[in-house]
Parts: C-alpha cells; sequence; structure tokens
C-alpha cells in the first residue's frame, strides 16, 4: 500500500505582482519503507511541494489537489491536525538545523522535550531514549555530548542531532529539504549514509530533496526531476539515473561533477529557470531546450509512461532524437 499519495498538486501565492504559480499537477506516491528523492534546480518548486503536503506554505501561499497519507486526506487540514502529524508521523528536517534547535537551550532538554509532550513518559526515561537516539545516528559519546548546546557541535554533527531528534516519535515519513547542502562533501557523503541506514534500521518512508544528483545514486529508490513547478519525469532510480529521457533531466546530469576527473569542467545548463509570474505556455523548459519543437511551446506535454520500469516523462521530442 502507498503511504503517501499526492494528486493534482497546485501551489499559488497571491503577491502584489501577482499570482505565483510555483507548483502545477504535481503527482506521485510512495510506498512504505521507500526513499523518493525530488531533484531539481533551484525554484524548480521542491520546497514548497512538501510544504503544502505539510501545512507549512506561506501564509500568501494556497493549495489545492490532494494528499492522502497513511490513508487520510491531509491537504488543508487544521493547523492543530497537522501539528499533531507533523509531531508524531511526519518528520522534517531542513538545510540549516539551527533553524530547528533552539541555541539557548541544552540538546537533552530539547530532545527529552519532545517525549514527555508526545509519548507522555518521565523526563529521566526522555533522556535515555534520546541518548540511544544519538547512538542510532553515530554521535560519539553521546551521553555526555547530549548535555551539551546545538553550537558546540559542528556543521555535520548538528545534523545529525537533528535526524536523532526527527527520529524519537518513529515517524513513518521523514522529508530532508537539502539536508546535507550547508555541509562539505565528505560530511554529506556521511549524513547520506546514515540516512540510508536509518532507513534500513527503522524501516520509515523518505522523500529526500536535493539540487545535487550525486547523492541521489545509490541514496534513492525512486527519482522525481521537477522544473518550473511541473514533474518533467519520474521513475525508479536505478533505471532514470542511467537512462535519463527528459532533456532537462540529461541537461542536470551532465552538470553533475565528476569525482573520478578532478579537471572536468562543470558543465550548467545555460539559461535560468523560469519567472513563475510569467511562466511559458507549454513545456516549462521549452525556452531552454536544445530540442524543442513547435509544440513544446504551445501544448503542455503529459506525463506519459514510457517503460515498464514505471518510468513516465513529459516531453514531446522523440526519445530516440535525444540519445
Ligand atoms: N511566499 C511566497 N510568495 C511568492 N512566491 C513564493 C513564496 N514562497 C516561494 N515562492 C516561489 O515558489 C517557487 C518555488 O520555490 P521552492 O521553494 O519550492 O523552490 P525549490 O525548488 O525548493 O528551490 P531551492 O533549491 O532554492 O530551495 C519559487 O519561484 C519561489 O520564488
Ligand atoms: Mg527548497
Amino acid at each position: 500500500m502507498s503511504l503517501l499519495e499526492v494528486n493534482n498538486l497546485q501551489v499559488q501565492f497571491d503577491t502584489t505582482d501577482g499570482i505565483v504559480s510555483a507548483v502545477n499537477n504535481v503527482n506521485f506516491s510512495l510506498e512504505e519503507g521507500k526513499i523518493l528523492a525530488i531533484v531539481g534546480e533551484s525554484g524548480s518548486g521542491k520546497s514548497q511541494t512538501v510544504f503544502a503536503m505539510t501545512g507549512l506554505l506561506d501564509n500568501n501561499g494556497s493549495a489545492t489537489g490532494s494528499v492522502k497519507f497513511d490513508g487520510q486526506e491531509i491537504l488543508n487540514l487544521s493547523n492543530n491536525e497537522l501539528n499533531l502529524i507533523r509531531a508524531e508521523k511526519i518528520a522534517m528536517i531542513f538545510q540549516d538545523p539551527m533553524t530547528s534547535l533552539n541555541p539557548y537551550v541544552r540538546v537533552s532538554e530539547q530532545m527529552a522535550e519532545v517525549l514527555v509532550h508526545h509519548k507522555g513518559i518521565s523526563k529521566s526515561e526522555a533522556i535515555q531514549q534520546s541518548i540511544i537516539m544519538l547512538d542510532a545516528v553515530k554521535i560519539p559519546e553521546a551521553k555526555n555530548r547530549i548535555r551539551m548546546y546545538p553550537h558546540e557541535f559542528s556543521g555535520g554533527m548538528r545534523q545529525r542531532v537533528m535526524i536523532a531528534m526527527s527520529l524519537l516519535c518513529h515517524p513513518k515519513l521523514l522529508i530532508a529539504d537539502e539536508p546535507t547542502t550547508a555541509l562539505d562533501v565528505t560530511v554529506q557523503a556521511q549524513i547520506m549514509h546514515l540516512m540510508s541506514e536509518i532507513q534500513n534500521e527503522f524501516g520509515m518512508s523518505i522523500i529526500l530533496i536535493t539540487h545535487d544528483l550525486g547523492v541521489v545514486a545509490g541514496n534513492s529508490d525512486e527519482m522525481l526531476v521537477m522544473y518550473g513547478g511541473e514533474v518533467m519525469e519520474i521513475g525508479k532510480t536505478e533505471h532514470l539515473y542511467k537512462n535519463p529521457t527528459h532533456p532537462y533531466t540529461q541537461g542536470l546530469m551532465s552538470a553533475v561533477p565528476r569525482l573520478d576527473d578532478a579537471n572536468e569542467k562543470l558543465i550548467t545548463i545555460p539559461g535560468n529557470p523560469p519567472n513563475m509570474m510569467l511562466k511559458p505556455v507549454g513545456c516549462p523548459f521549452s525556452p531552454r531546450c536544445n530540442f524543442a519543437i513547435n509544440s513544446c511551446s504551445t501544448v503542455t506535454p503529459n506525463l506519459t509512461k514510457i517503460t515498464e520500469n514505471d518510468h513516465f516523462r513529459a516531453c514531446h521530442v522523440p526519445i530516440e532524437e535525444l540519445l
């Protein structure tokens, strides 16, 4: 059974300059115990997709469509209901753990409070459980370090604390929004490895948002490529990573720096992401696409299944022409 089913999700923001369409007609589902990576350049709608799902849009934003989590419709639930779901069933970690940790309160207090509040256990029991969780995310000497303040941890260790904290209530879904972007490459790799280990141990589903395609292979089961608020391509990572069939995905792939060749020049996709206020008609990527044909700028391509591997793409250009 799918843990999460997102149907026709749309997000709009009301601004003084007009309506911004940040997310358009996004559909995907996530099975229990699987990791879905959402990738795309800055501004492609990755964060707003998950913010809409979890009721975290800015005040000027609104969402329509359907988000079924564990069989329940959760899109546009009341704040109280969403607070509870976010605390106990869907955990989120962000790029900068300092935005979620209180710098003036010891880690022990912050972690224990979560358990005392949501599980109704005693504080000493809560601290014991928190230490076990810090051990699980491989913080050395967790028993002593739990008494430290957030700023006494390095960036990578702080992100581990955040992950430990997010796991305290054993969520069914963990959403990690660019959890490693602020860290250096070696630490990024360690945190990614930790996340997949934790997934194995705790069995929850994960949505991993990143604009670094390098971390997706080997760390996710499915991948969803977004651009201009729309899904360009979606499929099993194993298959999609080796066989990208959308010019945008191909462009992102060639922009991945190769670790085995330090001299290779980083290729970026020429042009800029669209202004969501003046979104192009047709495929949002068409103004930057080398393969664009006439229909690309007039007709929005539908997501179409291209192989038996549940691999879908939204593109008018015949696949043979992209190879
Ligand atoms: N409060 C808001 N008002 C108007 N537009 C907004 C608001 N919040 C976000 N947007 C717009 O929504 C679009 C999608 O943003 P989103 O945060 O989802 O991008 P992203 O893919 O997560 O990018 P990044 O990789 O930089 O985090 C952007 O064009 C952004 O400017
Ligand atoms: Mg974002």
